[in-house]
This record gives structure tokens, sequence and C-alpha cells, in this order.
């Protein structure tokens, strides 16, 4: 794992965006494997600004994201693709039926789980995926417990995970109890992986991480066993290493 230390949330962002713009130059067709949460938003909007300052093209580029919300649909304004919209997608010139993820109502669940990773290997797996952490080690939505070899599979969230989120929603109840994720199997697939922390609250699982003990207790351990991790992480969030 190739670790960038930083000062903070804006820097490891913009040197996210960095490493970003350089798989697009590689590559203008590139896939880039997406996440929710607020640790992606400095970079989507380093994204943005790239794009519109100096016309950083998505035409070409295909995305799918790492998990959805069962429950609210599509255009619901709590689902992830709204969120995605919103935060990224309408701000860039990226058609939206180059935009993937999972679809949170469609039934039956596990039917369109396997529609989600056959087409996720189809179109991808992405050159490059962006993750964040959950203070749990959780990646995409695999809390801990999940099985190393997991594919696209529903999940029922921990409490803490729900409590974590409700920050986007108008009351905690409102956050679904289930969602749809890549498993880390599938995760593992990408290219490259480009994994985000910052701040306090994120320290003790920064730490976790680095101590490189591989379990299923934390899910992040398995990004251990990928040839090519990038972690930037800022000086809130590597305190305690
Ligand atoms: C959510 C997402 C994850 C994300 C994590 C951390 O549960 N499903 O993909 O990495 O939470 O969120 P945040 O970046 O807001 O701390």
């Amino acid at each position: 794992m190739n670790i960038i230390t930083v000062d903070n949330y804006s820097e490891m962002s913009k040197t996210a965006a960095q490493l970003v713009e350089q798989q697009l130059s590689e590559n203008r067709e590139s896939v880039l494997g997406l996440a929710t949460g607020s640790t992606p938003l400095g970079l989507y909007e380093q994204m943005i600004k790239g794009h519109k300052e100096r016309g950083i093209s998505y035409q070409k580029v295909q995305t799918l994201n790492l998990d959805e919300y069962r429950g609210p649909g599509k255009t619901h304004p709590n689902s992830y693709y709204t969120f995605m919209c919103e935060k990224l997608f309408n701000q860039l010139d990226i058609p939206l039926e180059n935009v993937h993820l999972p679809d949170g109502i469609a039934q039956p669940v596990e039917e369109e789980c396997r529609r989600y990773e056959a087409l996720f290997d189809r179109i991808g797996p992405p050159h490059l995926q962006i993750l964040g952490m959950g203070t749990n080690g959780h990646i995409g939505f695999n809390e801990p417990g999940t099985s190393e070899h997991s594919l696209t599979h529903c999940v029922k969230l921990e409490e803490s995970t729900r409590a974590n989120n409700a920050r986007f929603f108008t009351s905690a109840e409102e956050v679904p109890t289930h969602a749809i994720t890549l498993g880390i199997a599938s995760i593992l697939k990408s290219g490259k992986i480009l994994l985000l922390a910052s701040g306090q609250k994120k320290a003790k699982a920064v730490k976790r991480l680095l101590d490189q003990e591989i379990s299923e207790a934390f899910p992040a351990s398995f990004l251990w066993k990928h040839p090519n991790v990038t972690l930037i992480v800022d000086r809130e969030a590597y305190q305690l290493v």
C-alpha cells in the first residue's frame, strides 16, 4: 500500500483529483469506480473544477458506483443515484447512460445483485476505484463479517452505519435498513484503488488498517491483498499511527 500523508481535507481532495486526472490522461475512456459519503465530496468538487476550468472531459468515461440504498428508487432525493447526480454527474459532461449504480427497488433483489455484478464485469472492472471507509472499517457497504469472496449482495446495515449516515436524511428513522453493495471480491477486481481518509473520526480506523491484520472483522483490511492501493490520509486521520 502506497501511503500519502497530507495536511488536511483540501489537500487530500486535490491529491486525489490529480490521480484521477492522470488516469484520464492515460485513457480518456477510463472506467471509474465511485463512492458516496462525505469523504469524496472534495475530490468531486475538484473534478468539476478541472472540467469547467481546464476542459477535462468525461464524455467517454464510464462510472460504476459501489452501492445503493434498498428502498428509495433512483429518482428519490435520498437515493445514491440522486446524490451522485447532484454532487458530480450533473456538473460534468458525462452522458447519464454512462453512469451505473445498483437499482435500489428492483425485485427480486438477488437478481439485481447478479445483474449489477455482471454489468460491473462487462463495463469494468474500474481502472481506478475511489473508496472511503466507514468508522467500523466498512468499504462500500461491506460491514464487518463480510467474506473476502463476496460479490454484489444485499446487506443489512449496522446501526452505527445508519447513525453515521443519518446526517444526509431529515430523520434517523428515514435511513434505509438495507443496501446493495459490490462485494469485497468485486472491489478487489479493480485495477487501482484509491482509498481516502480524513478527520479525527477516521483515526482509529486508519490505525487499525495500518496494523495490517487482515480479517473479516475489519473489511478494509482486505485491501492489503490488492497489489495497487494508494491511501491518501490527512494529519487528523493519521494521528494514532
Ligand atoms: C457510507 C458509504 C461508503 C463510505 C462510508 C464512509 O456508508 N456506503 O462507501 O465510504 O459511508 O462515509 P463518509 O465518507 O461519509 O465518512
